[in-house]
This record gives C-alpha cells, structure tokens and sequence, in this order.
C-alpha cells in the first residue's frame, strides 16, 4: 500500500476517530487541534471522549499517530490534510462555517510559508469532512487562496475535496473500518486518485482487526462534483430523520387505531426497499447532527426560494414526541406538581457520552418546569447532564433513580436499561409505578405482570 502523511485538523468525535483509523490501517498522522488540554491529554493516551474500541485504536496506533496544535507543522508535512472541526447550527439555522473558514485561511497562511522553504512535489490535498452546505468546497478554496495571499500573493498548490463523514456516534470505529461507501467530491482528478489510494486498505480491509466486517466484497466510491458531495451529506442526515419521524407519524396512528407499531415496522421494514433499520419508535431523533443539518437544509432551501414542506414536517413530527412524553405522564400521573419522574437514559443514543441536542434534557426541563422532580441515570453521560441541568439529580444505578419514582421514562436504551428487571422495578417504584417506554425496548406483557403500568409509542 502506498503510504500517506496525513493530517486532522480538529480531534473531536470526527477527526479523532478518522485520525486513529487512519493510523491503524497504516498511514501516519498527525491529529491537530486548538484545544490545549484535549492534545496534552490525548499525548499521554487518554481519550476525552467516550467511544467504544477508541481508546484501544489509540493504543495500539501510537507509532503512526501524534497530537499537536501546531497546524503549519501539519500542513507542511502532510501530503492530505482533512479539516474535521465543528459546524454548529448559525443564525437562522444555517451551518456556521466560521471554525471551517478559519482554519482554511491558516491552511492558506502556512501552505505559502511551507512553499517558500520547500517546494511541495505534489498540491496539498485539503479535504473537507466537516458537514458543510453545498459551496463549501469552493469557499474553503477562496480562504486558503487569501490566506496564502496575505503571506506571499503567489499561487500554492492545493486541491480541495468533499469526503462526508457518515459514522455515527457509538459505533464509529466500526463504521470509519468498514462503511457503507466513500463519497468523494473534487474538480480535479488527481485529487480523486490520491483519495482513493489513501482509502485503499480500508476498500480492500487489509488490515488487522477483531471486528466482524461488513458482508461484501469490497467498499464503493462515489466519485462526484463538490457540490453533490456536500448535497449526499444533508441528503443522507435528512433521510434518516424523515425515516423515524415518519415511523414516528405512523405510531401516533397506531395508538389511535389499536395496532402495534414495532409489528408494522417489522412487516414494511422486510420489504427491501424500504429496509428495517430506523424505523424504532419512541420520543424521536436528537444528537449532534440531526436537528443541526435538517435544519441547515432547510435554511440553503429557503435561501433559494424553495419552501422545504417535507423536512418541515419531519422537523414537527419530532418535536411531538418530545410533548407526547409529557402527555403520557399527564395522562397518568394527572398532575406533576410534587412527582418524582425518573430518567433512564440521557445521552441522545447509547454507547455514548454526547448530550449534544440529547431529548433527555429537553424531556428533564419540561417535566421540571411542571413542578416533578427528576432523577436522571446514565452510565456514562450522567457527569455530563448534571453540569448543564443544575435541577437534575444524577445517579449512576437504574434502580437508585426508580427508588421511590412515581414515573420512569426510557430515554435512552442503554443496555442496562433493555436489560431492566420489571419485577425489582415495580418494588421500587411509587404508584401508579408508571413506565414510559420512550424507545419500545421493554416487553410491554413482563412489565405489566411486575405489576408496572406500561405505556410506549405506537404499541396498541
Ligand atoms: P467536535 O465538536 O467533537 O470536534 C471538533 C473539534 O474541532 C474540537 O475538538 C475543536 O476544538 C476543534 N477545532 C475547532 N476549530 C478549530 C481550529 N480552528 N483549529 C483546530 N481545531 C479546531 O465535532 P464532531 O462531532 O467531531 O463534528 C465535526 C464535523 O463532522 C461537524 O461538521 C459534524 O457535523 C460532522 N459529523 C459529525 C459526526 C458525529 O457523529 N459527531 C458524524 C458525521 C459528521
Ligand atoms: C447520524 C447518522 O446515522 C450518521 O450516518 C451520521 O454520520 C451522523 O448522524 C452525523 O452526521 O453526525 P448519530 O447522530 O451518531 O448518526 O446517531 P443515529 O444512530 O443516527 O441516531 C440519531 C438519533 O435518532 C438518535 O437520537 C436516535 O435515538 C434516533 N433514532 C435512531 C430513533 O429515534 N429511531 C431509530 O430508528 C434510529
């Protein structure tokens, strides 16, 4: 395989996880960031974040891979340089592209700096992995073209590429080792070649792992334009949450007519076209990226004229499930005022500690704002919720957080919460001992024979 000097600008869930990946499978790289604390730390091999087999990568990819702050040593040394940093939602929803921008223009800075010591043999391939609206590609060039004009005004050799990142979190070592497809966006060719040879042991799965791969031959590219790049990125987000908002819109149905929702799911999610994944049911899709790129799409929709109704509507089914939570304590509880309502759960997904858009804080202000208490478990996020809600207090047993609980929703289905004992539950719990199963995890007939008055979304 060919080798790579490889750089990462921005050591975050993203960059962090493409970094040691890349690193595994043979590059060698060098992972950037700004925040001091994170590289010192990362140097001395601990993670900062909670990401299943990460720690591990690190570990074992420490020979190939190093943690800096110092972006002009990365970009003079890399032969490819991914910019991984954050894209948080901006002023009327639009992506804010301010960390992207200002690291192109350093890139730009330090490009011509790098040229004037040594010519590069071959353009620097500067590829884009944030989450970024279509034009991004090109404005990322216009900034590195500027920066490396307040330097020298002479031309540098770069060239840009669009390379979406479609990991998710709590299982993205998995899914960076052995995804669905590599989407590639660039204007020149040569870009694309280097791109492929640096993706080629992980096309090919040559290297060492423990993980059962994907079953396939080998892993697509998608070759493209920039700007259909960018586009597959929002494409693919906003599809997935119009997958659960829809299953969510069919589970309001369900209650009404007295079907179950996880059976239709089951019975359309066998028909290939449709597939079976995200199509759970329950309080409805949060987390770093949903919520922040739906609605970026909406917003380059409405800058072009054009009223997204779709994503509009995949947008308001969700922030129902989040008051229909409310409403089945309501419905049972009668009033809040003086309840305790445990949260099972309170990372967006499990196997994470990301509380970015998480419903559990969404879910802990309103039921607060009622006048309950509430108590929040999580294995791994609790730390976390406790710093941002002040009036949540956090355990770290499910069974400490149903002690003495009025109400319990399943927020977040850790495996500690599907693997919940209804019956030691039920002893714990106060009446009317109700479960609100928020991800139809439980079995609704053991939960009810605890003596637990169930209710989930969709079931009947
Ligand atoms: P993150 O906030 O975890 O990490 C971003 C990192 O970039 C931080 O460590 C920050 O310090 C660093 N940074 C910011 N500006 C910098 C600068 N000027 N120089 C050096 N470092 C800088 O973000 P993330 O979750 O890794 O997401 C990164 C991008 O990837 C976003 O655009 C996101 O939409 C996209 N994405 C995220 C996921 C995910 O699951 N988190 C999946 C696919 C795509
Ligand atoms: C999602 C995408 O799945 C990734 O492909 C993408 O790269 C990433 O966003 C991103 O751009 O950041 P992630 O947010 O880590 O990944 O998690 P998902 O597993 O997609 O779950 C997102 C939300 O949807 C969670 O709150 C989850 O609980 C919810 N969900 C998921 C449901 O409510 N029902 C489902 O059937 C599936």
């Amino acid at each position: 395989m060919e080798e790579f000097n490889v750089g990462v600008v921005g050591a975050g869930y993203v960059g962090l996880v493409t970094g040691a990946c890349l690193a595994h499978v043979g590059h060698r790289v060098r992972c950037v960031d700004k925040n001091e604390a994170r590289v010192a730390e990362l140097a001395e091999g601990r993670v900062p974040i909670y990401e299943p087999g990460l720690e591990e990568l690190v570990a074992r990819g420490r020979k190939r891979l190093s943690f800096s702050t110092d972006l002009p040593g990365a970009v003079r040394d890399s032969d490819v340089l991914f910019i991984a940093v954050d894209t948080p939602p901006g002023e009327g929803g639009s992506a804010d592209l301010s960390s992207v921008g200002a690291v192109a223009r350093s890139v730009g800075r330090a490009l011509a700096e790098a040229e004037r010591e040594r010519a590069r043999e071959k353009p620097l391939v500067v590829v884009n992995k944030s989450t970024v609206p279509v034009g991004s590609g090109d404005y990322v060039s216009m900034l590195v073209r500027e920066g490396a004009q307040e330097v020298d005004g002479g031309n540098v050799p770069y060239r840009v590429v669009s390379n979406p990142e479609f990991l998710r979190e709590g299982s993205a070592v998995y899914d960076s080792l052995f995804p669905d497809r590599i989407v590639l966006g660039a204007e020149k060719r040569d870009a694309l070649d280097t791109m492929r040879a640096l993706y080629q042991p992980i096309v090919e799965q040559s290297f060492p792992t423990q993980l059962d791969p994907r079953p396939r031959d080998a892993v697509p590219f998608v070759t493209t334009d920039l700007a259909s790049a960018e586009m597959i990125k929002y494409a693919a987000n906003a599809f997935l949450a119009t997958k659960i908002s829809f299953i969510n819109e069919m589970a309001a149905l369900c209650e009404l007519v007295g079907a179950d929702v996880t059976n239709v799911a089951t019975g359309i999610g066998l028909d290939d076209r449709i597939g079976a994944r995200f199509l759970n049911a329950g309080i409805g899709w949060g987390g770093s990226c949903f919520p922040k790129d739906v609605a970026a799409l909406r917003a380059v929709a409405r800058e072009y004229g054009h009223e997204p109704a779709l994503l509009d509507a995949t947008v308001s089914v969700n922030e129902r499930q989040r008051k229909a939570v409310i409403q089945k304590l309501q419905r049972d509880l009668r009033t809040l005022k003086g309840k305790r309502v445990a949260l099972l759960g309170l990372a967006f997904k499990p196997n994470t500690d990301d509380l970015r858009e998480a419903p559990s804080l969404e879910i802990a202000r309103l039921v607060n704002s009622l006048g309950a208490r509430v108590v929040g478990y999580d294995p791994v996020a609790g730390k976390g919720a406790a710093a941002m809600l002040p009036d949540l207090k956090v355990v770290f047993d499910p069974y400490e957080a149903l002690a003495g609980a009025h109400a319990a929703v399943v927020v977040t289905e850790w495996e500690e919460v599907r693997s919940l004992d209804p019956e030691k539950a039920a002893s714990l719990m106060e009446d009317p001992k109700l479960l609100v199963d928020g991800r139809n995890v439980l079995d609704p007939a053991a939960a009810l024979d605890a003596g637990l008055l169930y209710r989930g979304f969709g079931r009947g």
